[in-house]
């Protein structure tokens, strides 16, 4: 039997995995790695993609393992009740493909179903409890990766998540604090009250957190594969639970749901190719822009204050655009062309003064804050060069609050990420128009950016939760990675973030001196400096020069434990 060593750390965040000499021996190194990585936000998670990839399966069904174990023991971040985009690249096709498990707008979805009684935005309506739901794309998204691009049954795959939902995990600080922010919203409902109030009082660290329904829902799943969630049992629970709330969900909806394969959006930045997200994610069209943009300037020969103003003004820039175009590509046509083209970011450059803050309220628009931080993101490559970019989500912390009684399934809160009022800002305070209205059916837009870089050398794969602020720390990890950073001091960079309003940096400790804030002060930039951290970023990389594979764990770890949060390696086994 092969025995594995920890070298460093408690926990099993990132970590890399040598294939035997002899297979290591037979491929060019040059177009294989030699092993594996995968970085994901708890240890548990990446213990079960590396399980997937022992077992004999490639980084697909690795994917499926450690999505199913984040939605187990980070239910406050995503969940089979949410949505999640998985950008693949299938190493033998060669081939990059998008999956887009958005949830979707249920036909009960009408303007004024949000609106209180004097047509103002009811927040309560649209974050909390069955009205904030869409219909859930995650558990399609796993049968679609087995089936399709995988090489091990959902049995197997899904086995570690369904054993640690019986078995239960160790409570850490950020569920718990998670949820004694959510509780009084929580626990308005019996399904949810049947999980988290198992003991009878609320989770505390260090106890035990058992999901047996959730454990139960996912052996149908496994069993069954896309009827196992969308039809029988868990299908009429989830039915009858959104019913029982005063919501409203049909059975064929439900049954109705499709993952959708996109083409990734791509695009060249200096000697990286970029492969990233398309509508509905923002992400992928605001990079092309903010990116487009810097490339009239060599970024590394500029002084921190220039640098910093200009990659501020690139992102108000594209921020602005997203609020306006963007939206479901299924049901709006999003100007891709105009907005990624190199003469359209051309124009947008010229419009940029180069030592003066274009003031948002000169861009047409209206305003558009911030984003919170919940949502994860994992990161794998294998050793036959596949790779998977996952980004999943429930929404805001632990989604709608609302789990449907017998199934364990929390439900999203993703409605609030369409513009239910035009106009008027969500949760997060990011607002939008007529192109990310709801309607049934539709996807809302996203941020999430799930991404993968690649130069002659290197080959990265990257993403982060943090609502609006996702698209800023990909991008921000991109420009790291150019300028010659290693994975885990890219994750580790302080970061700043500008989303066109409001109307000033926003920028977490130690991201910019103190020379750097007066200079951009000077310029007419309002600088938020020392905010709270955000963020948790993930990458895996490849070195194809030297054949080496190493990850990057974010350390900021926001009302984590270190143990759980601890990056580790695991070198190949002695022969
Ligand atoms: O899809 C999106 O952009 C959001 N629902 C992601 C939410 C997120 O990252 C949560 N935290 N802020």
């Amino acid at each position: 039997m092969r025995r594995w060593w920890l070298v460093a750390g408690r926990g099993l965040l990132a970590l890399w995995l040598a294939v035997p000499a002899a297979f290591a021996a037979e491929v060019s190194p040059q177009q294989h790695p030699a092993g594996a990585a995968i970085a994901s936000a708890h240890a548990l998670a990446t213990e079960a993609g590396l399980d997937a990839i022992r077992a004999g399966g490639n980084a697909f069904d690795a994917a499926v393992a450690t999505s199913a174990m984040l939605s187990v023991v980070e239910p406050i971040s995503s969940g089979i009740g949410g949505g999640g985009f998985f950008l693949l690249h299938d190493a033998k096709a060669n081939r990059d493909v998008f999956i887009d498990a958005r949830e979707t707008a249920p036909e009960s979805t009408t303007p004024d179903v949000y609106l209180d009684k004097d047509g103002a935005l009811d927040p309560d309506r649209a974050e909390n409890g069955p009205w904030s739901a869409g219909i859930p794309g995650l558990p399609a998204a796993l049968v679609h990766l087995a089936a399709k691009y995988g090489k091990l049954p959902l049995k197997t795959t899904l086995a570690p998540a369904i054993r640690v939902a019986r078995e239960g995990f160790p409570i850490y600080e950020r569920l718990a604090v998670g949820y004694a922010s959510r509780s009084k919203v929580m626990e308005r409902y019996r399904g949810t009250r049947e999980v988290f109030l198992a003991d009878g009082d609320a989770p505390k660290v260090g106890e035990t957190l058992k999901q047996p329904d959730l454990a139960r829902t996912l052996e149908l799943l496994a069993e069954r594969g896309f009827d196992g969630f969308y039809r029988g049992e868990v299908a009429k629970k989830l039915l009858a639970g959104v019913k029982q709330e005063g919501g409203k969900w049909r059975a064929d909806e439900l049954a109705g749901y499709r993952v959708r394969e996109r083409e990734p959006l791509r695009l060249k930045y200096r000697d990286w190719d970029i492969t990233t997200s398309p509508p509905p994610s923002s992400g992928g069209v605001a990079l092309a822009q903010i990116l487009q943009i810097l490339s009239g300037w060599d970024l590394q020969k500029l002084d921190a204050p220039q640098r910093t103003h200009l990659v501020v003004e690139a992102m108000r820039r594209a921020y602005r655009d997203r609020t306006i175009y963007l939206g479901d590509p299924d049901f709006v046509e999003v100007p891709l062309v105009r907005l990624t083209s190199r003469d359209y970011a051309a124009g947008l450059r010229a419009s940029i003064h180069p030592d003066k803050a274009t003031p948002s309220a000169l861009l047409s628009g209206q305003p558009a804050p911030l984003e919170d931080e919940e949502t994860t993101h994992f990161s794998i490559i294998d050793a036959e060069g596949n790779r998977v970019a996952a980004t999943q989500t429930v929404n805001l912390l632990y989604g709608s609050g609302m789990i449907a009684p017998g199934t364990g399934v929390l439900l999203n809160d993703e409605m609030d990420d369409f513009a239910l009022k035009p106009g008027t800002p969500n949760a997060f305070g990011v607002m939008g128009f007529e192109a990310n209205a709801p309607k049934p059916g539709k996807r809302m837009l996203s941020s999430m950016t799930p991404s993968f870089i690649e130069s002659p050398d290197k080959a990265i794969v990257l993403g982060a939760p943090g609502g609006s602020r996702i698209i800023t720390q990909v991008l921000l990890g991109i420009l790291a990675f150019d300028a010659g950073m290693d994975p885990q001091a890219v994750v580790a960079l302080p970061r700043y973030h500008h989303q066109w309003f409001p109307d000033a940096i926003s920028a977490e400790p130690g991201a910019l001196d103190a020379a750097t804030v007066q200079a951009l002060q000077a310029m007419g930039h309002t600088v938020n400096a020392g905010e709270p951290t955000w963020g948790n970023l993930q990458t895996v990389q490849w070195d194809k020069r030297t054949n080496t594979l190493s990850g990057g764990s974010d350390p900021r770890k926001p009302g984590g434990r270190a143990d759980v949060l601890l990056k580790a390696v695991l070198p190949a086994p002695s022969p």
